[in-house]
């Protein structure tokens, strides 16, 4: 792209041509305050007029995050008639706004409250009349409250974007317009696979996650034994809720700061994860020595799980009935864990510390219960355990690094601990697939050809001595379905499919912490790719640290077969680790 130049304020810059003012002013180091534009562009509606500016020539003031640069331009951000414009934009998004920031989730994080501050609006300056609000707490994963939405449309675009569901939309005319679900239905009886990306997007506290702080909180108060397990993919974010830079993994600290919360046992989801590769390694090899059904089609995201609930209720025998890795790890808690602590199952609370709102649902499945007990009992997010930390005034940049406790479900291979990025599943069942097929480790270890992928589709052969296993990934379901779709009409050529909800996997979940552009380069032009792709490297350097790499080797996991279940899917096996699917219409099937 050739570079033009432009004068912001009357300081001259060169920058690429093609760029809107706003994106072009970032990289001149100015911050103009938007709202309805996404950090790379992704909805441009247009709506909120707060990133309006002077353009030398130009007909009025522009909205800078649609209008392109143009050689020569000459653009005033600091004119008063652009600060006065701004100011009024921002006004008028406050005068219907349900403005109870002290108890709003969102403070700390809400866009809108720091472009009300950056442009000193008055908060009464058009008092008036507000619209008819909605608020919908049905759903397992997520809340909505129109009274703090201002309209933007992002959540819609990235619905869309991401899965092509159009679950959210507009909805009636002028004042009376809110964002929804059509006809204003819940989450609850609509095809909304819980993913949470809408959530992560929202610039105010419009949609949240469903919290379930209040449910430990119930926990530690009647006296059970609460137990704490915590995803890959929170370590590799959590740390940005405390302003670390994105990508720095805080495992030590968040181990410390869960013991400082009160939690009697701390986990790592690690070694479910060893246990799932267990479970559905061999499972693949079974489907393919025996002629089972192919492709197999892995099952530990829950938001592909609804999905294919929902619209590929057909293809239901392809999926893994592996279990997700911290439904395994709760089973065996509850099983195991239990017996060698001589505690009662009931008296157990298992909490699992996710990057994901759909596992908020995922525990409450009937199909996931053993005798009628569930093998976890409540969900967090990553951006929930923050509140959490904060609000025991724990100073975590402060804590001391610690370490997991080590009984029974201590140790994990690195193979568990890259779950949390697209491909990880793939890769770590093709290094135990790789071990079983011809009884010695793979050199090298890892299968680069199934890394770096970041939406979309990616595909590879894998030679195992003779045995090819052809494989296809896929994150987000706009991209999956073109490979349901080759299912459906008997035309794939794959064995073994991983399909992520989330765009890019668990590390781009719904649960994790906002995504703030101001923290990274001014260069940077996807800023959410690039929070994907640090959150990635922490994954795969920590693989990279680990002794044992692969979860056939991890010698607790050898053991709890030894002592415990047996052969992987043998019958104990099948009765705690494997589950089933069925059809859905909707989420009125949990406890409210
Ligand atoms: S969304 Fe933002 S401005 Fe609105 S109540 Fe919450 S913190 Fe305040
Ligand atoms: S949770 Fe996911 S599927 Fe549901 S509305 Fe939001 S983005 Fe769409
Ligand atoms: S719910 Fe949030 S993202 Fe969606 S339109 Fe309202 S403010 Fe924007
Ligand atoms: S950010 Fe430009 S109009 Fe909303």
């Amino acid at each position: 792209m050739p570079l033009i130049n432009i004068k912001i304020d009357g300081r001259s810059y060169q920058v690429v041509d093609g760029m809107t003012i706003l994106q072009a002013a970032k990289v001149c180091g100015y911050e103009i305050p938007s709202l309805c534009t996404y950090h790379n562009g992704e909805c441009n509606v247009g709506s909120c007029r707060v990133c309006l500016v002077e353009v030398k020539g130009a007909r009025g003031l522009v909205a800078s995050c649609a209008y392109p640069v143009a050689d020569g331009m000459e653009i005033s951000i600091s004119s008063q008639k652009a600060m006065e414009a701004r100011r009024r934009s921002v006004e008028l998004l406050l005068s219907n706004h349900n403005q109870n920031c002290q108890q709003c989730v969102k403070n700390g994080k809400c866009e809108l409250l720091h472009v009300a501050n950056v442009t000193r609006a008055r908060p009464e300056a058009f008092a008036g009349e507000h619209s008819e609000t909605h608020y919908d707490e049905l759903a397992p994963g997520l809340i909505r409250d129109t009274s703090k939405c201002i309209l933007c449309g992002r959540c819609v675009a990235r619905c869309e974007n991401a899965h092509g569901l159009g679950i959210l939309g507009y909805e009636n005319r002028g004042f009376r317009t809110f964002v929804g679900p059509a006809e204003n239905r819940s989450f609850a009886d609509s095809p909304c696979i819980q993913c949470g990306q809408c959530v992560k997007v929202c610039p105010t506290g419009a949609l949240t996650e469903h919290s379930e702080i209040h449910k430990v909180d119930e926990a530690f108060r009647a006296g059970k034994h609460v137990i704490v397990q915590a995803a890959p993919a929170v370590r590799a974010a959590l740390g940005e809720e405390f302003d670390y830079p994105v990508g720095t993994p805080v495992t030590g600290k968040m181990i410390a700061a869960l013991r400082r919360l009160g939690f009697e046992k701390v986990y790592d989801v690690n070694f479910g994860a060893d246990l799932t590769i267990m479970e559905e390694g061999t499972e693949l090899l079974g489907r393919l020595q025996n002629g089972g059904v192919l492709p197999m089609i892995t099952s530990c995201s829950p938001g592909w799980v609804n999905y294919a609930e929902y619209q590929y209720s057909d293809l239901l025998p392809h999926l893994s009935s592996c279990k997700s890795p911290h439904q395994m790890q709760g089973a065996i808690i509850k099983s195991f864990w239990a017996q060698e602590h001589n505690i009662a199952p009931e008296d157990i609370f298992v909490v699992s510390v996710m990057p994901c709102t759909a596992k908020k649902y995922e525990r409450q499945r009937e199909q996931l219960k053993v005798n009628g007990i569930p093998d976890v009992d409540a969900v967090i997010t990553t951006r929930e355990l923050a509140r959490m930390i904060r609000r025991a005034g724990i100073m975590f940049r402060h804590l001391p690094d610690e370490d997991w406790d080590q009984d029974i479900m201590g140790d994990y291979s690195g193979a568990g601990v890259i779950f949390g990025v697209t491909g990880g599943v793939m890769e770590a069942a093709l290094r135990t697939v790789y071990y079983k097929l011809t009884g010695k480790e793979k050199e090298g270890i890892t299968f680069k050809e199934v890394r770096g992928h970041d939406g979309g589709i990616r595909e590879a052969s894998i030679d195992i001595d003779g045995t090819v296993i052809n494989v296809a990934l896929a994150s987000g379901m706009r991209s999956a379905k073109v490979l349901l779709d080759e299912i459906r009409a008997g035309k794939s050529k794959y064995h073994f499919i991983e399909i992520m909800g989330c765009p890019g996997g668990c590390i781009n979940g719904g649960g994790q912490p906002y995504v703030r552009s101001t923290l990274l380069p001014k260069e940077e032009p996807n800023i959410e790719g690039t929070y994907k792709e640090k959150r990635a490297l922490a994954l795969y350097s920590e693989d990279e640290r680990q002794v044992i790499r692969q979860s056939h080797n991890n010698p607790q996991i050898q053991e709890l077969y030894r002592r415990f279940l047996g052969e992987p899917n043998s019958h104990k096996a099948h009765e705690l680790l494997h589950t089933s699917y069925a059809p859905r219409e909707g989420f009125n099937d949990i406890d409210r």
